[in-house]
């Protein structure tokens, strides 16, 4: 059967006290609306429709980047969960297949959970929303099964008699259904209730009564955690982060403590990679099989390749690109330079837009001045040249094959392969120069102290 999404993001989002909409605050370096996409996405949806508010176009934007703009649907007035589905319905002309509904502050469910929901449609459920047991059920709907442990009715906490709020099997405000039949129900939903909303939890009433059976899949309350606030972003970030850890300490990724190193969404690290502690890896990183990331790096952007070794308190920032054996060391940021195998910047250098041959040797404090305020340039250094320490090579310049740099050198114009070149002023000596100036100081501090 086709699958269809619909994500609800028209919340207003007030407790997050952001000027920046809820939906996209992000977790695992990307937003919570994304996470849905992708999870739509992973189910097989082969339509995801997104509902937004009017109040937040950046929403809209986002959302229309992502699905494409005629499958964005504006509710005008939030008047409740249903309602924020019937949004959908025009987007969704001509679908007959099977939908989920999609909370997009809910970031983190795994595929094969929200899945299960589509299953238990083909065994026969007309309505599936997915349940968990709530250690503190508060506001959450209440799930209240039948006789036969198939699901009745969904009871909000506003409406609730003492007997239904002590139920602790909870709505993960996940909902499952044939679409043409969610459509139909949709129309039939009142808004005679606490909080006078149009409440899509209704459709598992309103199928019972038309002889329909529904169905509570459980899941873990941890699967299906929702972000209201900002303590509750960081608990979602918490919930990615450790699962990330011990996915990557499965394959093989070694880690001593893992409860320090940080992972983006998309980060992907090989078996046998070595990470020490305090590491943070920003969007886009690719290690590889062999590579160790040492103590206090800061990686983004980048691909380390085997038997290299990061750091400790290295930087990698977009488009470095690190060869085979390479060493960058402390204090050293490398941006949008590829750096050949074996090539070495071990200490307290910037090397900024260009290329690093094999084997190079890039001495301490070394600068690629890559920028003259309005542009930027390369610096291209060729395979074995060693650049001696403290060396600020003004971009665009070449330093060819086995060439050597004095250090110190301010380097403006392009070295020969094999060549030497020092740029500072030549070193003079005064003989015996300090041993006279100590004499005659000496001499003048005991005069007057004297007075
Ligand atoms: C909803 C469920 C409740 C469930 C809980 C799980 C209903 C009536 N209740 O309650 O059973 O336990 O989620 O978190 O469905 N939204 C819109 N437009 C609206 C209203 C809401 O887009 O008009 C979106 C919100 O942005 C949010 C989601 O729908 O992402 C849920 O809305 P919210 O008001 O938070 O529902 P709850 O009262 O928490
Ligand atoms: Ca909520």
């Amino acid at each position: 059967m086709a699958r269809a999404a619909i994500i609800l993001a028209a919340g207003m989002g007030t407790r997050m006290q952001s000027s920046t909409p809820k939906v996209l605050h992000k977790v695992g370096g990307r937003s919570m609306l994304e996470w849905t996409c992708d999870l739509a996405n992973n189910l097989g949806c082969e339509k995801t429709v997104i509902v937004v508010g009017p109040q937040y176009p950046q929403v809209g934007e986002a959302a229309s980047a992502l699905v494409g703009e005629s499958n964005v649907c504006i509710q005008q007035d939030q008047l409740g969960t249903a309602d924020a589905v019937k949004a959908a319905i025009p987007a969704m002309t001509g679908f007959t297949g099977d939908a989920i509904v999609l909370y997009a502050d809910t970031p983190l469910i795994p595929s094969e959970v929200a899945s299960g929901a589509f299953d238990a449609i083909s065994e026969g459920a007309s309505i599936v929303v997915l349940g968990f047991h709530a250690a503190i059920p508060g506001g959450y709907g209440r799930l209240v099964l039948g006789k036969d442990g198939s699901l009745d009715r969904i009871v909000e906490a506003k409406d609730a008699n003492p007997e239904e709020l002590a139920v602790t099997f909870c709505n993960s405000g996940v909902m499952a259904g044939p679409w043409p039949l969610m459509a139909e129900l949709l129309g039939e939903v009142m808004n005679d209730n606490a909080k006078g909303e149009y409440y899509l939890t209704d459709l598992v009433a309103l199928a019972r009564g038309r002889g329909l059976k529904a169905h509570a899949a459980p899941c873990d309350e941890e699967h299906v955690l929702g972000v209201n606030s900002r303590v509750q972003l960081a608990e979602a970030e918490a919930v990615f982060q450790k699962r990330r850890r011990n996915e990557l300490l499965e394959a093989g990724v070694g880690m001593i403590a893992p409860e320090t190193v940080f992972f983006s969404h998309d980060t992907q690290i090989a078996n046998d990679v070595e990470i020490e502690p305090n590491v943070v890896f920003g969007p886009g990183v690719t290690v590889e099989s062999g590579a160790q990331i040492r103590a206090f790096s800061h990686l983004e952007g980048a691909v380390v390749s085997g038997g290299a070794q990061i750091g400790p308190y290295a930087r990698l920032r977009p488009g470095a690109q690190i060869g085979n054996d390479v060493r960058v060391g402390n204090f050293v940021e490398v941006k949008n330079v590829k750096m050949g195998k074996g090539a070495k910047a071990n200490h307290l250098s910037y090397l900024g837009d260009g290329q690093v041959g094999a084997g190079a040797n890039i001495g301490a404090g070394t600068i690629f001045c890559n920028y003259d305020g309005f542009f930027k340039y390369q610096t291209v250094i060729g395979e074995g040249a060693f650049v001696g320490s403290n060396s600020a090579l003004v971009a665009p310049v070449t330093i060819g094959e086995g060439a050597m740099i004095g250090s110190g050198s301010v380097i403006t114009s392009d070295v020969k392969p094999g060549d030497l070149a020092v740029g500072r002023s030549r070193q003079t000596s005064k003989e015996g120069w300090a041993l006279s100036f100590r004499t005659i100081m000496k001499a003048r501090k005991a005069a007057r102290a004297k007075g």
